[in-house]
């Protein structure tokens, strides 16, 4: 076995744990207590809902590890939500389900980032959406900070009006409680599912009605299952247990149109290099230079992977490589980091031009992000690389066709840009265990951090002592290479999930089958300098 595969293999086992955590708050006496409920696991209720033997692609599964929210609250294990895409009657579908289990399914800040990440790709690839809902709404501590905003917890509810008059279904499935602000979530949806003295709906609950009205009355009379179903009318369907709510859901989408890619599919074939390979190409070191094409070979089918410009400025302009592969089938083209990843001026040129091309042609495409940045220093100014730069980042903005990032190694400075980073909307950014993405290396920050502390001290007469420098500079390091850290990004969600190596194939194909569900736009850019 190569050391690269242990290496790479010891770090998923870590990212094993960490899901493990995210995905068993409370343990064995938290299911207990849900089973005394007559409530299963959130996620088992997800694989009863999409299709026999197919997979749901959980999303954000290590978001809300460190958050450090008041009241001592360090995680909000996977948000307290379980978001996610699967078939139901062989249509993707994005799938919502609160975690009771994580403080009543609450929302914190991060919970709710990851119910409009999830919202916001369904709307975009035009995905129906399902929300299995038990939550006590609003986590009321930080009201200020879950409530008044844009992007605060009004924002689900205006997102799924507008989906439905998109003509994309909202369905609701409530298995628990959906108190105030939550209750919207049963009376917005296109059609919603109650369960006998499981699920209850009220705009206040029985405390709030005795305080405000003198009212006696119990949840189930105030808001329970049979209220909404045969008095209110603010739900559609009555179930006698989660088994039967899940059946329903599958019903009312069972006559939904089937979903066709709006590009031609060819036939798929596995790579013929093994895409487990991957294991071994990919240095321990993350600053240490890759193959990209080996890295292609292990994702196209066929490892067949056409390359356009292939001789073009070599040292400078094979930073980056650039051309098609297909993934199951999918034609992808490729913008992949190459070598130490460095963007030249040339590698920009001709990076922009395959975006442009692609985008013409109506090919979706990859970045494949392992750059620390673009090159520096007067000859690479005097030759253009900020206006290349620009330009690249351009095509990228304005590109049509769906976009995808994959990180497998640095991820700095306006290279994050260029590569299509979170900022540039890629319909899916994906981190592996290589991945590290900041403002620039912790080598790098500590350097510059330096520098201006010790004009600082100089300047104050009381100049740094060598070990006050090197401790300076070691606090740095830790700080940006720990906020750079796929764990980092994944708990605050600036990725849609921290990818296995062994796991890249079948989520690629899985993101741009969604990806091309919406029709193509036609290419507009803008002004280039060129
Ligand atoms: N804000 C902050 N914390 C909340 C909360 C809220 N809205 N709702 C529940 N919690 C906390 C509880 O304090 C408890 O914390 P603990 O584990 O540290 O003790 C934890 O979540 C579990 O709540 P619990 O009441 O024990 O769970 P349950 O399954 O018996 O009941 C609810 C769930 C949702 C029915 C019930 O918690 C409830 O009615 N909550 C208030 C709902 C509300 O009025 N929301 C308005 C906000 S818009």
């Amino acid at each position: 076995m190569s050391e690269n595969r242990t290496f790479w293999e010891n770090e998923e086992r870590l990212l094993d744990e960490r899901v493990s955590r995210a995905t068993w708050p409370g343990g064995q006496k938290a299911v207990d207590r849900l089973a005394k409920q007559g409530k299963k696991p959130v996620r088992e209720l997800v694989q009863l809902l999409i299709d026999p033997d197919t997979e749901f692609y959980e999303l954000s599964r290590i978001a809300g590890f460190g958050v450090n929210y008041p009241g001592g609250i360090e995680d909000v294990p996977c948000a307290g939500l379980v978001t996610g895409i699967g078939k139901i009657n062989g249509n993707w579908t994005m799938i919502f389900g609160n975690d009771s289990r994580v403080k009543a399914g609450t929302y914190f800040p991060i919970t709710l980032k990851k119910h409009i990440r999830a919202q916001a790709i369904a709307e975009r690839c035009g995905l129906n959406c399902v929300y299995i809902a038990d939550s006590g709404g609003a986590f009321l501590p930080m009201q200020a900070d879950v409530f008044p905003d844009d992007g605060h917890f009004g924002s689900m509810f205006y997102n799924m009006a507008r989906m439905s008059a998109m003509g994309l279904k909202q369905v609701t499935l409530s298995t628990g409680g959906n108190t105030a602000g939550g209750a919207y979530i049963v009376f917005m949806a296109c059609q919603s599912i109650m369960i006998d003295k499981m699920s209850y709906s009220f705009l206040g609950g029985p405390p709030l009605v005795k305080m405000a009205t003198g009212e006696v009355i119990s949840a189930e009379d105030l808001g329970g299952a049979k209220v909404h179903t045969q008095i209110s009318g603010g739900a559609d369907h009555f179930c006698g247990d989660q088994e039967e709510a899940v059946y329903k859901v599958r019903e009312i989408l069972a006559l939904e149109k089937p979903q066709e890619i709006s590009i031609h599919r060819y036939a798929e074939s596995p790579p013929a290099s093994g895409a487990d390979s991957i294991y071994d190409i990919m240095p321990a070191q993350i600053h240490q230079s890759i193959d990209g094409r080996k890295v292609l070979e292990c994702i196209a089918d066929d490892s067949y992977f056409y390359e356009y410009k292939r001789d073009y400025a070599p040292g400078r302009g094979d930073n980056i490589v650039a051309g098609k592969i297909r993934i199951k089938g999918i034609p992808v083209g490729v913008i992949a980091s190459n070598s130490v990843g460095i963007i030249f001026a040339e590698a920009a040129r001709k990076a922009a031009e395959w975006i442009v091309r692609c985008s013409q042609e109506k090919t979706p495409l990859l970045f494949v992000q392992n750059a620390p940045g673009y090159m520096v220093g007067s000859e690479s100014e005097h030759m253009g690389i900020g206006k290349y730069g620009s330009d690249m980042v351009r095509s990228v903005s304005c590109a049509q066709v769906p976009r995808i990032q994959l990180v497998i190694g640095p991820d700095n400075g306006a290279a994050n840009y260029g590569m299509c980073g979170r900022a540039y909307r890629p319909h899916f950014l994906f981190h592996t265990m290589r991945a590290r993405t900041g403002v620039m290396s912790g080598r790098s920050a500590a350097g510059v951090l330096l520098s201006i502390e010790e004009r600082k001290r100089e300047v104050k007469g009381n100049p740094m002592t060598d070990e006050e420098k090197q401790a300076f500079s070691q606090k740095m390091i830790e700080k940006y290479d720990g906020e750079a850290h796929p764990f980092y990004c994944g708990s605050r969600i600036l990725n849609d999930r921290v990818l296995k190596f062994s796991e890249i194939r079948d989520w690629l194909a899985m993101a741009f089958e969604v990806s091309l569900l919406q029709p193509i736009g036609e290419p507009s850019f803008g002004n280039f300098r060129f």
